[in-house]
């Protein structure tokens, strides 16, 4: 990509500071970040000494910081010891034993609270039940599981007995799921008989013998520990299958915690990369759990009496860093939802917060965009007033999505934390502090202290112009950072580190910054169009697109065009009704035009497609490889099983 001619075009000129109440509670206030900066630019490997001195309980101190010997395969606080599992539980039973640490609430209702000492208590049996079935420190565990607190249970059990687990979200196909326990070499699997999602149950069960029993299976596996939630009928094979009810039968809930080294692997996620494969991004254990320590306190700024929900599920990286692990290692209660956020209806998230009076809430732009087409008054029937601060994740969120979440969810009362990170970064990077910084509609503002992030151009040079586009970068090694991708050390290196001489982390997204240093995420570098030599970032057409108020949702592609280089191809999902037969040239014109005047002629899509939905994964994600696939007319052949909805694919390629 020649970064030079990224162009830039939407500009977003609001600016919102945060409330004095908040500022005045806000755990970092604009002097303390400030400070917190300096520290870390006068003393980089220093300032990160004193955070995990201070933000984590070691068993045997760290006295090595910053290991760069085998760069750009870094390590953090190399001779240090600790537990994971002891830093999330165990540390708060002297204050806050009888606290909430889990409130649970299934899809038909069903509600449970598990304090932290009960926590301890079960995380210890479980894992005493991994310990009897042979699981080891170093082993790998799959999790493949419903969103309830065993989930939860069954990562923190393996955590304290040193073992690697690798949680495969329960969207995922059979085939996805024996690939990833085959690529991990897993020894255990554990699931569950189903989970309840959108009224049906998820057959979690069946999927898993599928993969382990058919196109040969998984050889590795030598146990699966079943959990019962649904107690519909589904089929144990005796000799490996084992009930989770019964595993921990006789198990005492006393259970040392397995001290690690630093650098012990916490965990491998699996993620889709540029080619079909996808990476094992392989966490450390201190590295990690710092990162998601600071992040819970100083981006959500969690205290005492906040209850928190991230409605991610624990299958992705957001569900590991704000649910399982970061908001438990600084002692605050979470909350975890089983289902669907339409059952029974779109008012479910807000009742939800209604009920469990949660102060602090994170979710997806999708999930945003998604509840504001259904109407507002869905949120107005409840009493929202026990939010402090909202967050969102995962993609750039257009200008009128944070202005429907910051007015109709927040009452112009709340911070919007708009988080950028991923997989690979294990925690928040780039995002506001929320009591010390202004925001802007759709930018995720500026680095978090001790992340130096920077926008590159070709060359690796800082580009200083405002507004100009380029490479997204990290340009030191930083504690939480992935350590490598499981059993691939070479497609690490080529992966993160293919330019710029090794120096830079290469996000793989570009960005831009404004006038204040604000960064403003343009989309992947893979998802930059390339029109007539422009170069426009698809984030920016989408949130043209979007903008309209016909248009709920929008993915726009790239389509190869003979002279223009690329052509602009759109696909739409609108507030109201699909046009019959998905076509209506006269809103197209006007949608054309629309992007027209919100961003130029050069961004006006020269194809728009109008759909019921978009193809996503479960966790929200566009799928825009199969969007391109589909706008170039092309024979579908990557793997669909994780639609939402399979249905739409007849309309996406204008079919029906
Ligand atoms: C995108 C999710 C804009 C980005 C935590 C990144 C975002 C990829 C944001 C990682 C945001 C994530 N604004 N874009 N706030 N957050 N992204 O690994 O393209 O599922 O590279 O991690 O999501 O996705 P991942």
């Amino acid at each position: 990509m020649g970064s030079d001619n990224i162009e830039s075009i939407l500009i977003e000129n609001r600016q919102f500071a945060p409330n004095q109440d908040f500022v005045n509670r806000a755990r970092i206030n604009a002097d303390q970040l400030a400070a917190l900066h300096q520290q870390a630019n006068d003393d980089y490997t220093g300032f990160w000494a004193q955070q995990a001195r201070e933000a984590l309980d070691w068993h045997k101190p760290f006295t090595k910081i910053l290991n760069e010997s085998k760069a750009p395969h870094y390590s953090w606080f190399d001779d240090g010891e600790l537990n994971v599992s002891y830093n999330c539980i165990d540390r708060h039973l002297a204050k806050s034993a009888n606290k909430n640490a889990i409130i649970f609430e299934g899809e038909q209702g069903d509600t449970s609270y598990i304090t932290y000492q009960e926590l301890h208590s079960r995380v210890s049996t479980f894992a005493n039940a991994l310990k009897a079935k042979g699981i080891t420190s170093g082993d790998r565990v799959v999790i493949y599981m419903p969103m309830t607190p065993e989930a939860v249970i069954a990562m923190q059990a393996c955590a304290r007995i040193g073992a690697i687990h690798s949680v495969v979200f329960g969207g995922f196909s059979a085939e996805s799921l024996r690939d990833r326990i085959n690529d991990a070499g897993a020894k255990m699997l554990i699931t569950a008989d189903g989970g309840h999602r959108g009224g049906k149950i998820v057959e979690l069960k069946s999927a898993a013998d599928k993969a382990l029993d058919t196109s040969g299976g998984c050889p590795t596996i030598e146990n699966v520990i079943v959990y019962q939630r649904t107690a519909h009928n589904i089929a144990m094979q005796s000799g490996r299958d084992i009930w989770w009810h019964d595993a921990i039968k006789e198990q005492s809930n006393d259970c040392e915690p397995t001290w690690v080294n630093a650098e012990h692997p916490l965990f491998l996620l699996y993620t889709s990369g540029s080619t079909g494969k996808p990476k094992g991004i392989q966490h450390s254990s201190a590295g990690y759990l710092l990162g998601a320590a600071l992040t819970n306190s100083w981006v959500f700024d969690l205290n005492d009496n906040d209850i928190f929900w991230c409605t991610a599920d624990v299958g992705w990286i957001t569900g590991h860093t704000y649910v399982a692990y970061g908001p438990l290692a600084v002692g605050a209660t979470i909350v975890i939802y089983e289902g669907a956020p339409t059952v029974p209806d779109a008012g479910r998230f807000w009742k939800m917060v209604e009920r469990h009076k949660i102060t602090v809430f994170y979710t997806a732009p999708t999930a945003i965009r998604a509840l504001m087409k259904q109407g507002d008054e869905f949120p107005n029937a409840y009493d929202l007033s026990s939010i402090r601060l909202l967050g969102t994740v995962g993609e750039p969120i257009n200008p009128e999505a944070w202005m429907w979440y910051h007015t109709v969810i927040g009452k112009e009362r709340c911070p919007i934390v708009d988080t950028w990170w991923q997989t690979e970064t294990g925690c928040n990077m780039i995002t506001p502090i929320p009591g010390a910084m202004f925001t802007k509609p759709g930018s995720c503002t500026k680095a978090l202290p001790g992340i130096m992030a920077d926008v590159v151009d070709e060359d690796g040079n800082s580009i200083t112009e405002a507004n100009k586009g380029g490479y997204l970068v990290i340009t030191k090694p930083f504690p939480s950072m992935l350590r490598t991708i499981w059993g691939d050390d070479e497609r690490y290196v080529d992966t993160y580190y293919p330019k710029f001489d090794g120096r830079f982390y290469l996000a793989g997204d570009s960005a831009r910054k404004d006038e204040d240093g604000y960064f403003w995420i343009m989309g992947r570098i893979d998802d930059v169009l390339n029109v007539s030599g422009h170069r426009l970032g698809t984030m920016e057409v989408e949130s043209a697109l979007v903008a309209h108020e016909l248009v709920a949702e929008a993915a726009v592609v790239g389509k190869p065009h003979e002279i223009k280089g690329e052509s602009i191809f759109a696909y739409v999902v609108l507030k109201g009704e699909r046009p019959a037969g998905g076509v209506d040239d006269e809103l197209t014109k006007t949608l054309r035009d629309w992007v027209g005047e919100q961003i130029g002629a050069i961004a006006k899509p020269d194809e728009i497609r109008y759909a019921d939905n978009l193809p996503k994964t479960r966790s929200g994600k566009i799928m825009r490889r199969l969007l391109r696939t589909i706008a170039k007319g092309e024979e579908i052949t990557s793997d669909t099983s994780t639609l939402e909805n399979e249905a739409i694919l007849d309309q996406l390629q204008g079919k029906i």
